[in-house]
This record gives structure tokens, sequence and C-alpha cells, in this order.
């Protein structure tokens, strides 16, 4: 009898040639995604382009609404304007979307998804699901076992995040960059809002009138999404660091029982998806290098605050795939595994 948990899916990926789409292709690949048949879709600047899928080289068309015509499943990683426009398309004709942009994640009818913390959020869908922000993944993934264990009353984070979280232009400018600071050259600054390389920016994305940036906000709404606590206090800063891939966050975590760091470490190391690396005497904690290429959430630097009875900890993942491709795969598996696609 074929498990229809298994049974292929015809898979249409928007933004294959970017750097998540590019990432999602392999994570589909490595974890034997059932897919029949896929669908590599971007602008017209790259019709005619290939990209690789399990070894063969798929040619790109431009998308175009009759292309999720008899696709089951189509991953949306391109601009937030095309899934506002395409993703209700795909659902009309019959497919269920799994969305990378912000558009649809404060949608109160769109399930906010992290496989390993809130999987039943899942069961609601309307043909439309959402994976939250890079930063907002790892957060709550470091966030949602201590809450098991203790509860959350609040936490004050900041986050340290990698130029790649900006896309291939992103990655591009810091290189580049890189390369102009090596041979004195004058740094040009497009995508981030100055030079990035020997630098640090308290901005990722753009300023609001009330100070904080977008990016920050996101942080905050979609964490009290997932989390389904609409009042958690969160105090939040975004920075943009000379890193090409990783973003790190320093957490301060108030929870409403008792939770001793060694407490706190037991829970982080059972939780799915999470590892804790956490030996300071031996030089022993999580670096961006240490989760490029990897799904894991790296947890290290787990101690109590001195003033108080919080708990600090330095929690590291790989934005491009538990922050964006894993998540958006697992969340497909999900859907499968449930019925629910
Ligand atoms: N980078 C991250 O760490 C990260 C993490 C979580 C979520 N996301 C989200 O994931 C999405 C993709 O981000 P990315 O970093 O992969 O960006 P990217 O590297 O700039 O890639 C953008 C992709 O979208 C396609 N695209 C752009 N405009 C299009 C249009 N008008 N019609 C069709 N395709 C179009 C591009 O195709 P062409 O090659 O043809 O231009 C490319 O394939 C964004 O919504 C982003 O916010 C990114």
């Amino acid at each position: 009898m074929t498990d229809p948990q298994r049974s292929p899916r015809s898979v249409a990926v928007v933004g294959a040639t970017g750097a998540v789409g590019e990432i999602l292709l392999e994570v589909l690949a490595e974890r034997r995604f059932p897919v029949s048949r896929l669908r590599a879709l971007a602008s017209e600047r790259s019709a005619g382009a290939t990209v690789r899928f399990r070894g063969e080289a798929v040619a790109v068309e431009a998308v175009r609404p009759q292309l999720f015509d008899g696709i089951d499943l189509v991953f949306f990683a391109a601009t937030g304007s095309l899934s506002k426009e395409l993703a209700p398309e795909a659902q009309r004709r019959g497919a269920v979307v799994i969305d990378k942009s912000s558009t649809w994640r404060m949608d109160p009818g769109v399930p906010l998804v992290v496989p390993e913390v809130n999987p039943d959020a899942a069961v609601n869908h309307r043909g439309i699901l959402a994976c939250p922000n890079c930063t907002t993944i790892g957060f709550v993934m470091a966030l949602e076992p201590l809450r098991r264990a203790a509860g959350l009353r609040s936490v004050v984070v900041t986050t340290l995040q990698a130029a790649s979280g900006a896309g291939r232009e992103g990655t591009d400018e810091l290189s580049g960059q890189v390369k102009a600071l090596a041979h004195g050259r004058e740094l040009e600054a497009k995508v981030f809002p100055g030079p990035l390389a020997g630098n640090v920016l308290p901005l990722c994305e753009s300023f609001r009138e009330d100070g904080y940036s977008t990016e920050e906000m996101k942080l905050l709404l979609e964490t009290r999404k997932i989390l389904g606590l609409p009042d958690l206090a969160v105090s939040m800063t975004c920075l943009r660091v000379p890193v090409a891939v990783g973003h790190s966050a320093t957490l301060l975590v108030e929870t409403e029982r008792p939770l001793s760091p060694a407490a706190a470490r037991a829970a982080l190391a059972g939780f799915p998806g999470l590892r804790v690396l956490d030996d300071p005497l031996n030089n022993v904690f999580p670096t961006p290098r240490d989760v490029a290429g990897r799904d894991e959430v790296l947890v290290g630097r787990i101690r109590r605050d001195l003033g108080s009875d919080r708990l600090w900890l330095w929690e590291v993942s790989d934005n491009l795939r538990k922050g964006a491709a894993t998540n958006a795969v697992q969340t497909a598996e999900l859907l499968l595994a449930r019925g629910l696609a």
C-alpha cells in the first residue's frame, strides 16, 4: 500500500535563484522530500537559467499564475509584494503555500509555524502558511524549552545578524566591501545603511518613527504570535554585523518560576533541533561559523544574571537553513505527516 505521507507531490519554488531558494532546493533533496515534479520560478531576469535539484539541471521559468496549475505545494522565497499578489493565485488553484516573506505572518488567518515549537498551529491553515523571520526562528527555538520548564515573563534580546539575511545582494555587498577594505578603497553601501565591513550597524531593515526598526517589530510580534503569549515583554535591539551566514543573539530571560542554569541547560539540551555547546572554562561556545550549513540551533553561555534571578544565554542559527529553508521544508513535512496537504 502507498504511504500517503510519502506519496510524491508536485512542488514549485518561487525565488528558486535566490539565497533562500537555492538552499531550499538543497534541503528538499537532502531530506528526501517526496517531489514528483519541480517547477523552479523566478523573475524574467532569470528565465532560461538553470538551477540544480537532485543533481539535475532544472530550467527556471518566469513566474505567472498559470504555472501553479497542477502544483500541490508552492514555496515562496522571493519578495513580499510577489507573495501578496501570487500566493492567493496559487491557493485558488488548489496548491498549499508556504511563504518565507513577511507578508502573511501577522494575518490572523495564517498559521506562523516553527514545527518544533507550535506544530498544532498548522492544523487550521486555509491554504497559506507563513514561516517566521530568520531571527525570530532561532529566538523562539531557544525560548520554548525554557517556557515549558518554568514559564516566561520577559526577555531582553540583542541580535547580531549576518549579511545574507538581506539576500544575495547583502552577501555580495559585504564581500565587495571586505575586498575594498583590504585594498584601502572606499566602501560602497547600497543594500545596508552604511559600510558593514569592519563595522557594526545598529539597524536591520529600516527605522520607524518610534525609533524601532521594522526588523525589531517583526521579532516582537512574531514571537508573541508563535508562542501564543500576546503580552510577553520583549525588549529588542537588532544589529547587522559583518558575518556572511549565521544570526546570533544574546538573551536575558526572566521565567515565571525559578530556573537554575543547570535546569535550563537540561531543558535546552532535550529540545529537538537545539544543541547546547557550553563549557566556558574550555572556551566552548557556539559561533556563526559553527552553525553555518547546519540545521540545529546552537546555545551556550548559559548563566545566572548577577543582579537578578534572570538567565543569560547566547544562541546562533543559520539564517538561510533553520532561519528559512529548513523551517519551510519541515513545515511541508508536518503538513504531509498530518494529512494537511
Ligand atoms: N536571506 C535570509 O536569511 C532570509 C531568511 C528568512 C526569510 N527570508 C525571506 O525570503 C525571501 C527571499 O529572500 P532571499 O534572501 O533569498 O532573497 P534574494 O537572494 O534576493 O532572492 C530573491 C529571489 O526572488 C526572486 N524575485 C525577485 N523579484 C521577483 C519578481 N518580481 N518575480 C519573480 N521572482 C522574483 C529573485 O529572482 P531573480 O534571480 O530572477 O531576480 C530571487 O530568486 C524574502 O521574502 C526574504 O525576506 C530571507
